[in-house]
């Protein structure tokens, strides 16, 4: 039986706090396969993971391959600027061609929100979110987690203060649904702008225009950066006044709960959301996320496509 309630993992909603601890409990002994001098485990061999990203990518992409690798599947990359994509075919063409290929996952990013719920409709195959528009950005979320439980020993109960552009960020999104299902004070903050109108209700959090009263005693900053891909209009006046007022400096720092750590999912603007040193600031666990990303990504692999696991059939 798997241990996740759904062939798919596409948001945040229908992960239940139990779901949410055996991913993270599962990636603790995947983080350990990472640090060996082998780092290959033969959990799904014989299997086939497709990544398919319409959106740039470093972190995701990369720690979605390596995690398949170290799982013995074989991981391919589509490269959508060499691809047919390029020639006009269309989203569910490209999908029913790819699974006339028997993979047993394919990951998803894309710039328009609900694209892999899309896929997951059509595909007989496991489908991973990587990233959809502004709306969710799960694995990013459950490795936050991962990072955040690492570090503090526990992932409810805490202040987490998450900083930037709430308004275009699945990152802030999925992060909000996961924080607050396992029952953190989660606080948001930035330009009113930036931050949709009923984005407190939506998400059962706390909104703020001004850093201090979000970053005081918070036990978890997020760093987030302004999406300039995903600004259509003038939110902001210009960067240089968005740093000044919501860069995070070192005395807004000392603002957080002694033990207090700073994340970011990247990629980072130093100088912009936080000051460029402070980005190296013992604080931060931006290179532990990193790291957390495979782990986590191995996890997802094992749990939604290992030997347990059946085939649905498609609509
Ligand atoms: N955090 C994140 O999604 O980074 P990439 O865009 O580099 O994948």
């Amino acid at each position: 039986m798997s241990q996740l309630p759904s062939r798919d993992l596409l948001e945040i909603d229908g992960l239940e706090p139990q779901h949410v601890t055996a991913i993270l409990d599962s990636a603790e002994a995947f983080l350990e396969v990472s640090r060996r001098p082998v780092r290959k485990v033969p959990t799904l061999r014989g299997k086939t993971v497709i990544n398919l990203f319409y959106e740039n990518s470093t972190r995701t992409r990369t720690s979605f391959e390596l995690a398949a690798k170290r799982l013995s599947a074989d991981a391919v990359n589509m490269s959508v600027a060499t691809s047919s994509i390029k020639k006009g075919e269309s989203l569910y063409d490209t999908a029913k061609t790819l699974e006339a290929m028997h993979p047993d996952a394919v990951v998803i990013r894309h710039p328009e929100s609900g694209a892999p719920h899309f896929l997951a409709r059509h595909l007989r195959c496991a489908v991973i979110n990587a990233g959809d528009g502004m709306h969710a950005h799960p694995t990013q979320a459950l490795l936050d987690a991962f990072t955040i439980r690492k570090s503090l020993g526990r992932i409810s109960g805490l202040k987490v203060a998450i900083c930037g552009d709430i308004a275009h960020s699945r990152v802030a999104r999925s992060n909000c649904a996961l924080l607050t299902r396992m029952g953190n004070d989660v606080h948001v903050v930035g330009p009113r702008t930036l931050i949709p109108p009923d984005f407190e209700k939506a998400f059962g959090v706390t909104a703020h225009d001004r850093l201090e009263p979000a970053l005081q005693d918070a036990d978890v900053v997020m760093l987030l950066r302004i999406q300039r891909e995903r600004l259509g209009e003038a939110l902001l006046p210009s960067l240089r006044e968005y740093a000044r007022t919501f860069g995070v400096s070192r005395a807004l720092l000392d603002r957080l709960a002694p033990n207090a750590i700073v994340l970011h999912p990247g990629p980072m603007n130093r100088g912009v959301e936080i000051e460029p040193e402070l980005a190296d600031d013992k604080r931060s666990r931006v290179l532990d996320q990193v790291e957390a990303g495979v782990a986590v990504r191995m996890a997802l692999l094992y749990m939604l496509i290992g030997e347990s696991q059946s085939s649905r059939a498609p609509t």
